[in-house]
């Protein structure tokens, strides 16, 4: 480890294309946080498994993951970048934990809920052990931070309970981690229904912007957004579709929501959509540029995959041995 630098956990799902929700809610803030802290970047390819993939699609998807990852400024010389299933100790630590966490805790999980609520009775066991995978992922590297959207936060708040009941049962063995959740741009809304979280497995199209979406598409759905017949640029929860823009437009810019509203009074909302359009693209189309770069150079990202799964595997294996002992394993 690297000298006293408190250390970062975070991942995402390589299960559908990334929105600009992900980005701003997640990989934005991961960038800024690189400098100060000793930082974990994964990609939950064991996650994303919970529902069915195409194999092909996995494949393809973890690997742009990691080129996003990098494109969007993640330095692969200070960071450890890698593929959850590449380290087990992740299924291996997960199964210990599950066996001290309780069904009614996990029943009572938000996101299992509302998907178990569409599946029709069809829902995998592994949707609904899916929080303890993800506190065995955040507990194994000793994680101080998570930087995570709004609609993790549960899971996040079960991964400390998991992790506080292991250090009573067996004595001290994990940090408990905080959350990192930013005060703006934690929930970037869906464009045309702006009480629902922005989703890449939002029904309607126009509702999300993907990170890969052309210049043009992005301009189309912004113009589109849903707003309100109020006129006035204001930050309320009157007005959730304009303060969603708003939103997105001070995350991007560090423009000041006082200045938005300052800069657009009296002048409707159309100048005002156009801005947030070009401030959309301006941040997205140096990065989707290198996103390309990146994920056709294979051998490059092999390179920090594998480097990664070395750094990751020495210490999520001796958290894993540490677990093991206290459970009354007997040692290899
Ligand atoms: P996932 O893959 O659904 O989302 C990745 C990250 O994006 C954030 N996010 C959003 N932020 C703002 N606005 C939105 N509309 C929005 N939608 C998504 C999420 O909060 C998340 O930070 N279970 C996690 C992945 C995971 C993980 C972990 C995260 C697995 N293990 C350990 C942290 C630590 C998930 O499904 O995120």
């Amino acid at each position: 480890m690297e000298g006293n630098k408190k250390v970062i956990f975070s991942g995402i799902q390589p299960s559908g294309d990334l929105t600009l929700g992900n980005y701003l809610g997640a990989i934005k803030n991961w960038v800024k946080l690189q400098e100060e802290y000793e930082c974990y970047f994964c990609v939950v390819d064991l996650h994303a498994i919970t529902v069915k993939q195409e194999p092909k699609d996995l494949r393809r998807r973890t690997l742009e993951m990691l080129a996003i990852y990098l494109a969007s400024g993640i330095d692969p010389e200070k960071n450890t970048m890698f593929i959850q299933s590449h380290v087990p100790a992740h299924s291996e630590a997960a199964w210990l934990l599950t066996c001290s966490t309780y069904m009614g805790e996990l029943s009572r999980m938000t996101q299992y809920k509302e998907k178990s609520k569409n599946s029709g009775g069809n829902i995998s066991a592994g949707l609904f052990n899916y929080p303890v995978l993800m506190a065995a992922d955040i507990l194994l590297y000793q994680t101080d931070l998570v930087p995570v959207g709004k609609d993790q936060q549960q899971h996040l708040e079960i991964a400390r309970d998991i992790g506080e009941r292991f250090n009573r049962l067996y004595s001290d063995t994990f940090v408990i981690p905080e959350p990192y959740i930013a005060k703006l741009g934690a929930k970037i809304m869906d464009l045309q229904e702006p009480n629902k979280k922005m989703s890449k497995s939002g029904e309607n199209v126009n509702g999300f912007i993907l990170i890969m979406d052309p210049p043009e598409v992005i301009r189309k759905k912004v113009n589109r957004a849903v707003t309100d017949s109020l006129g006035v640029v204001a930050y309320n929860e009157q007005q959730l579709g304009v303060k969603n823009l708003m939103t997105i437009l001070t995350t991007i810019t560090g423009i000041s929501i006082e200045e938005i509203e300052e800069k657009y009074k009296g002048l409707g909302y159309s100048q005002f959509k156009k801005d947030v359009a070009e401030a959309i693209v301006a941040e997205l189309e140096p990065i989707q540029k290198k996103i390309v770069e990146y994920t056709a150079n294979k051998a490059y990202l092999e390179g920090i995959y594998k480097k990664g799964s070395e750094k990751a595997n020495y210490v999520a294996n001796k958290t894993l041995r540490k677990m093991q002992k206290k459970i009354g394993f007997i040692p290899r």
